[in-house]
C-alpha cells in the first residue's frame, strides 16, 4: 500500500503514521525527520536544509525530491510505504507521480488530516519529543507519565521550529504551497479527508476504517 499522509504542520501526520506502521508493517517516510537527522549529523544535506527549517520555509524542491527518490528505491519500500509530509508542492507531486511510475507503483490512498489553523499553534508549542526513541508527546493531549519518555526513559525536548513565530511561517508556507495539493489529489479518486480535531485514538480509528476500503 502506497499511502500519502497530508495535513498542515501539527495536524498529527507523524503521530498517525507511527500507528499505521505498526498496523500495516510498512515504513514511515518523513522528509522532516530525514532533514532533522541530516542537520544533526552535519551532512551536506543538513546544511542545505537547516536555514529553511529554522525559518519555517520549505526546503527547495530539487533537494527534497532527490532524497525521496533515493529512499523509495530501497528494499523496505517494496511492499509499500507511508509518506509523511511529502509531497508539499505541486512540483513534488508531479515528481512523485514519475518516481512511482518508474517503480511500477501508484498511490493507493491520500489521507488528508484536516485541522483548522486555530488548533495548530497549541499542538506545535505543546509537542515534546524523546531524544532516545523519537516518541512524540503533547503536554496536554498526550502527556508522558513523568518527566521522561514512557518507552525508554529518554529526555524530552522541543523542536527548534516549534515556537509560535516559526509556526506562523510554516502555516503560511502550507497555505501557499501545500493546500493546492488538495484539489490536485481530489481529482485522483483516492483522496480522503479525515477530521483531525478528534482525539488521537478517534483519528486512528477513522484512518483504519478508510484504509479498509482501499484496494492494494
Ligand atoms: P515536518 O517535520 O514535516 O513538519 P510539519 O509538516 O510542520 O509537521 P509536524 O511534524 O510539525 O506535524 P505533524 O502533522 O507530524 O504532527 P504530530 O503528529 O507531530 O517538516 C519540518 C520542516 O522540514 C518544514 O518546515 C520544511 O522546512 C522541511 N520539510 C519537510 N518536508 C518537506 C518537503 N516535502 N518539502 C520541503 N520542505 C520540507 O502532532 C503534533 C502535536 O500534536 C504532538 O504533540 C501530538 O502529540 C499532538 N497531536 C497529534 N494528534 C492530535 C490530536 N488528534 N489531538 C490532540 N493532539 C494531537
Ligand atoms: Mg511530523
Ligand atoms: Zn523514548
Amino acid at each position: 500500500m502506497q499511502l500519502l499522509m497530508m495535513g498542515p504542520p501539527g495536524a498529527g501526520k507523524g503521530t498517525q503514521a507511527v500507528k499505521l506502521v505498526e498496523k500495516f508493517n510498512i515504513p514511515q517516510i518523513s522528509t522532516g525527520d530525514m532533514f532533522r537527522a541530516a542537520v544533526k549529523a552535519g551532512t551536506e544535506l543538513g546544511l542545505k536544509a537547516k536555514a529553511c527549517m529554522e525559518s519555517g520555509s520549505l526546503v527547495p524542491d530539487e533537494v527534497t525530491i532527490g532524497i525521496v527518490r533515493e529512499r523509495l528505491a530501497k528494499d523496505d519500500c517494496a511492499g509499500g510505504f507511508i509518506l509523511d509530509g511529502f509531497p508539499r508542492t505541486v512540483a513534488q507531486a508531479d515528481a512523485l507521480a514519475n518516481i512511482l511510475s518508474d517503480l511500477g507503483k501508484e498511490i493507493s490512498c491520500v489521507l488528508n488530516i484536516s485541522v483548522p489553523a486555530q488548533y495548530l499553534i497549541e499542538r506545535a508549542v505543546g509537542r515534546r519529543i524523546c531524544k532516545g526513541c523519537g516518541a512524540t508527546y503533547h503536554i496536554k493531549y498526550n502527556p508522558p507519565k513523568g518527566e521522561a519518555c514512557d518507552n525508554c526513559g529518554g529526555e524530552l525536548y522541543q523542536r527548534a521550529d516549534d515556537n509560535e513565530a516559526t509556526l506562523r511561517q510554516r502555516l503560511m508556507a502550507y497555505e501557499e504551497s501545500t493546500r493546492p495539493l488538495i484539489d490536485y489529489y481530489k481529482a485522483s479518486g483516492v483522496y480522503h479527508e479525515i477530521d483531525g480535531t478528534q482525539s488521537i485514538e478517534q483519528v486512528t480509528e477513522e484512518l483504519i476504517r478508510v484504509l479498509a476500503t482501499v484496494q492494494e
